[in-house]
């Protein structure tokens, strides 16, 4: 990769939009916790763990994805997680996150809602005081568990909505379409809070349409299958509903067969509000400059695309519009130096 472009990625100010706090558990911290708390790890070493995250598919690493977070028993442990996170982003320039949690994750094996969205939200507070970097938090549904769950959930969360900003929709997507989610999502509309699903990362476009019009979703995670129907590309061009796209997410769990046939290029290249986030990063390979580098690579982006991408994350964040328009008018002047 040229220097230039090395350069713009690393140090422009960043978003982050599509990230699920406990898919940056990396094996270091999944061992510690492990001793700390008695928790029995089908891995000997990391080199085993490592060998283990080669998947087939989005199920084949939600079984460990639901696996690992076992570890994950007190407030606190929520806490370092959270905090080792946005360490990170702090290094990667990355300004704001809006972070995905899956109570239903940690509840279902008896860890309360309270512990999971206490020690999460004290870490962003922390990290707002301490790395500068604004926070917004997106608590999921588990689509296959089904939607008398989710309802039981949104009713778990009512004593902790001032910290939450907006609901969303994960796990195994075919089989499990958007719109049998429509009752909970309209209580979430109705108490104020924005709606995001995972839409099209597997699944079909007609899940994409679906929760557009009965989810009323302001962006949608992954989309990339967006792109098999016209009539929906020039649906997203038109009402700039952004995409969260997460590249190296999609390799591993083999939507694409290599970052070469990525169709990231072709969507922003149409005119959709692509963006480039990391999804799971301690599974994947990545965490977000890695993401943008290994994109720009094989997909030979332009400066100008890249800037488009950093610039594209904010204006699909929930961030004010005064806010948005200083970050875009502060990348485009930084950009100006060096390209
Ligand atoms: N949960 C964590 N990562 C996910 C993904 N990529 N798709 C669906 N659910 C998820
Ligand atoms: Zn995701």
């Amino acid at each position: 990769m040229n220097q230039t472009r090395l350069h713009l990625i690393e140090t422009l100010p960043k978003t982050e939009l599509h990230l699920h706090i406990e898919g940056t558990l990396m094996p270091e911290m999944m061992f510690a916790l492990a001793r700390k708390n008695g928790v029995a790890l089908p891995y000997a070493s990391v080199a085993e763990v490592a060998a283990a995250y080669a998947f087939d598919d989005l199920q084949s690493f939600l079984n460990l994805y639901y696996e690992g977070m076992a570890v994950l028993q007190h407030r606190q442990d929520f806490y370092d997680l959270t905090m080792a996170y946005l360490q990170r982003m702090a290094d990667e320039a990355v300004v704001h996150v809006e972070i995905f949690f899956d109570p239903q994750a940690h509840t279902r094996r008896g860890v309360s809602f309270e512990t999971v969205i206490g020690g999460i939200t004290d870490a962003l507070k922390d990290g707002q005081a301490r790395l500068g970097i604004s926070y917004r938090l997106i608590m999921c549904f588990l689509r296959d568990l089904g939607e008398a769950e989710a309802l039981a959930t949104w009713q778990a969360a009512q004593p902790f909505l001032a910290l939450i900003d907006g609901v969303g929709l994960d796990s195994a997507e075919v089989g499990h379409p958007p719109e049998a989610f429509q009752a909970v999502y309209q209580m979430a509309l109705d108490a104020g809070l924005k709606t995001v699903a995972h839409a099209g990362e597997e699944g079909p476009p007609e899940y994409i349409w679906n929760a557009l019009n009965d989810l009323k979703v302001s962006r949608i995670d992954h989309g990339v299958r967006a792109l098999e129907d016209p009539e929906l590309v020039a649906h997203l061009v038109h009402t700039q509903v952004p995409l969260t796209v997460c590249p190296l997410s999609n390799i591993k769990l083999r939507v694409f067969d290599d970052m070469g046939q990525h169709n990231l290029k072709s969507l922003l290249e149409a005119g959709v509000c692509v963006t480039i986030n990391s999804d799971d990063p301690a599974y994947f390979g990545g965490y977000l400059v890695e993401n943008f580098v290994q994109t720009a690579d094989a997909l030979g982006l332009s400066d100008a695309q890249v800037v488009q991408l950093v610039k594209n994350g904010f204006v699909a964040s929930d961030l004010p519009d005064a806010e948005k328009a200083g970050y875009l008018q502060r990348i485009d002047a930084l950009a100006a130096q060096v390209v």
